[in-house]
């Protein structure tokens, strides 16, 4: 594996691997081990877009690990449009050990992986999150949950996060339902993916028969990152489709809520679901520390020994 563009780039046995280094590096770090096995190391960490979670956990995750990171803005860059993407990679190749980008299109990070001579990792792109995947598997795979055992029920767009979780549930063995308006279905070919992975995956435009007898709820917002155009549009769309008090009475008694964040409140999640007993969304926000930089050590070949 030299980069994490795709959650599919990672199959079970690897992802078990980075849950045991992630679980590891938590430990070592909250017990004030502070080991540099990157020492001297730097990524480069490109931002198209904005951010609060990638950015501070990549940049931070770096330092802990003993390297150092240099913020990129897109529009300061000008990937595409000032510089070929090919060139930047070439270009970064040359002074950095790693990449880390938020893009807008997938096709941009891809490139860069297929330039580069460095790992390249997705911080998100309008087609894929895997960090956030990976890390919210890491959550439920701490906790002591047979991800293989359980039912998630994907509320709402078939997006990138969704695409994601699908993907990595799969290769996980966990059953996955996603409830989501005509035309917001997640995209064909990641459902193909989930198939030849052996995913099971069931699509329903009905928000309760996903949440039925569900172990997880998970929600993201209804309007990405450039697609504020469609507000109204989706607004109408997703109405229905509210993770609240009302749905989640559907699932499972222990069932558990997750979301990505930034969650738009009142929109696709209450505020008494995001704030209640069953949400572990600052879990997942936590833990994409501990899972990225299991990721970023793996990458650039540090050893957990020195962690
Ligand atoms: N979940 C997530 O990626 O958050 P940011 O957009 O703030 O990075
Ligand atoms: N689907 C959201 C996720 C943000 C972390 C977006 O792309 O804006």
């Amino acid at each position: 594996m030299n980069h994490f563009v795709s959650a599919a780039d990672l199959t079970r046995e690897r992802a078990l691997h980075l849950f045991r280094v992630a679980g590891a590096l938590k430990q070592r770090w909250k017990s004030g081990s502070r080991g540099a096995p990157l020492a001297g190391r730097t990524m480069a960490l490109i931002f198209e877009k904005p951010s609060l979670r990638t950015r501070v956990t990549l940049e931070v995750g770096i330092i802990q690990l003993g390297g150092r990171a240099v913020h990129l803005a897109g529009q300061e860059i000008g990937m595409g449009s000032r510089e070929s993407v090919p060139d930047v990679a070439r270009n970064l190749s040359r002074w950095v050990d790693g990449i880390a980008a938020r893009v807008y299109a997938h096709d941009t990070v891809e490139t860069l992986a297929r330039h580069a001579t460095i790992p390249v990792i997705n911080g998100l792109s309008d087609f894929e999150h895997p960090c956030q995947a990976l890390a919210d598997y890491f959550t439920l795979w701490e906790r002591g949950i047979d991800v293989a055992a359980m039912r998630l029920a994907w509320i709402g767009d078939g997006n990138n996060v969704c695409h994601s979780l699908l993907l990595l549930g799969a290769l996980l063995g966990t059953t996955l339902t996603a409830a989501c308006p005509s035309g917001y279905e997640p995209d064909a070919r990641v459902q193909a993916a989930v198939r030849r992975l052996g995913g099971r995956l069931t699509i329903t435009h009905d928000p309760r028969e996903a949440a039925t007898g569900a172990d997880v709820l998970y929600t993201d917002v209804w309007i990405s990152m450039g697609q504020e155009g469609e507000r109204e549009r989706r607004l109408e769309a997703f109405a229905r489709y509210q993770v609240n008090e009302t749905l989640v009475g559907f699932a499972k008694p222990s069932a558990l809520v997750m979301h990505c964040l930034p969650a738009h409140r009142g929109e696709e999640i209450s505020d008494a679901v995001l704030d209640g007993s069953r949400s572990i969304v600052l879990d997942q926000a936590e833990n994409r520390l501990h899972a990225q930089k299991a990721i970023i050590l793996e990458l650039l070949g540090g050893s957990l020994d020195d962690a």
